[in-house]
């Protein structure tokens, strides 16, 4: 039985027999071939589908080790910034603990299923006049002025847990892939994964290692710009993010790696959301999106070789915004109770 990641790779984490683990048994999620898109950019594309974890994003797997290790060491209280999914995650985990979780998230701008998962698990939301970045600064002023542990990805036991995707994905395929595509906003995830393969190639598991393709949406792009955004701006919430934390470690995944960070619109994000779900069959989040999109734009662009191994994480699960999904569909029709007019309103007849 899939115990969760800690037990999965304990020898391959800074945990010892001491640390007591919490764990919703997250991690071990599917690696998804993707035909159509593998068609549409003549590689053979793989989607490490995350929105499969316990609170629907790859959260989790470094909130299994942040919890554990601040359990460890005697806190009571957690608290994070965030655009909704490292806070439903946090509150989630600090349940599962018995402690008490703090989160702070710009006003008006998480997502409602991430809203409500920090809710119902009973943590204590702060909606700040402010964005990400604002948010970073208070939490991490907070946990050095008062005993709370903070559970952002700044805590390297966050970015220990997130390797973990690495690990999976070298397994499954028997190898590392050619490219891993990944979106960008705190810039943690990208980091975590070049950790991940880099220690996994050192342990003889791989004989080679990706070349890390990072995508900012173009309205809250520092990394590509080389310069902090002050007033980030995109439809994709998650990585709605100025100035991110791990900049200096995604410049060291993205140049030791001899991979790229580039950024993709709004509408390519949104494009690339509709095709996952109508042709491929996941429904993720429109940040995850983001290294779909990039894929094709790198594609179109004649950046990906034929035949290449391409894995594109989609990071968090569409239904944690699912007002996206409604507002860019068309409405359903309502009809009588009536078979006839059920097969005309469906061109059956
Ligand atoms: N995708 C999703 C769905 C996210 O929620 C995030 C980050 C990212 C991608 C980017 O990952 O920050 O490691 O570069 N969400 C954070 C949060 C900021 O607060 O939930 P990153």
């Amino acid at each position: 039985m899939w115990r969760g990641l800690i037990e999965a790779y304990r020898d391959r984490l800074p945990v010892t027999e001491a640390t007591p683990v919490v764990t919703l048994h997250e991690g071990n999620t599917p690696l998804v071939p993707a035909p159509v898109l593998s068609q549409r950019v003549g590689a053979d594309v793989y989607l490490k589908v995350e929105g499969a974890n316990p609170t629907g994003s790859f959260k989790d797997r470094g909130m299994t080790m942040a919890v554990s290790k601040a359990v460890e060491e005697g806190a009571k209280t957690i608290i994070c910034a965030s655009t909704g999914n490292t806070s439903a995650s946090a509150a989630a985990y600090a349940a599962r603990a018995g402690i008490g979780c703090a989160v702070l998230v710009p006003q008006g701008k998480i997502a409602l299923g991430k809203l409500s998962q920090a809710l119902v698990h009973g943590a204590k939301l702060l909606q700040v006049e402010g964005n990400f970045d604002d948010c970073l600064a208070l939490a991490s002023k907070l946990s050095q002025d008062f005993p709370v542990a903070l559970v952002n990805s700044v805590n390297i036991f966050r970015l220990h847990g997130q390797k973990t995707a690495a690990f999976e994905i070298v397994e499954a395929l028997g190898d590392a892939p050619d490219i891993h595509c990944l979106p960008v906003g705190n810039a943690g995830n990208i980091s975590a994964y070049w950790m991940g393969y880099q220690e996994d190639r050192e342990a003889g598991n791989s004989t080679r290692l990706p070349k890390m393709y990072g995508f900012q949406a173009s309205g809250a792009a520092p990394i590509v710009n080389g310069k902090v955004v002050e007033q980030p701006s995109t439809i994709a919430t998650a990585i709605r993010i100025g100035n991110p934390a791990s900049w200096t470690k995604a410049l060291d995944a993205r140049d030791s790696s001899g991979g790229l960070i580039d950024a993709v619109t709004d509408r390519d994000i949104l494009n690339a959301y509709r095709l996952l779900a109508r042709e491929v069959g996941v429904f993720v989040e429109l940040g995850s999106a983001a290294s779909v999109a990039g894929l094709l734009q790198q594609a179109a662009a004649g950046g990906i070789p034929a035949g290449a191994r391409v894995v594109c994480t989609v990071t968090g699960h569409g239904l944690k915004d699912p007002e996206w999904a409604i507002s860019t569909a068309p409405s359903p029709t309502v009809i009588a109770n009536d078979a006839l007019v059920a097969a005309k309103a469906l061109d059956l007849a």
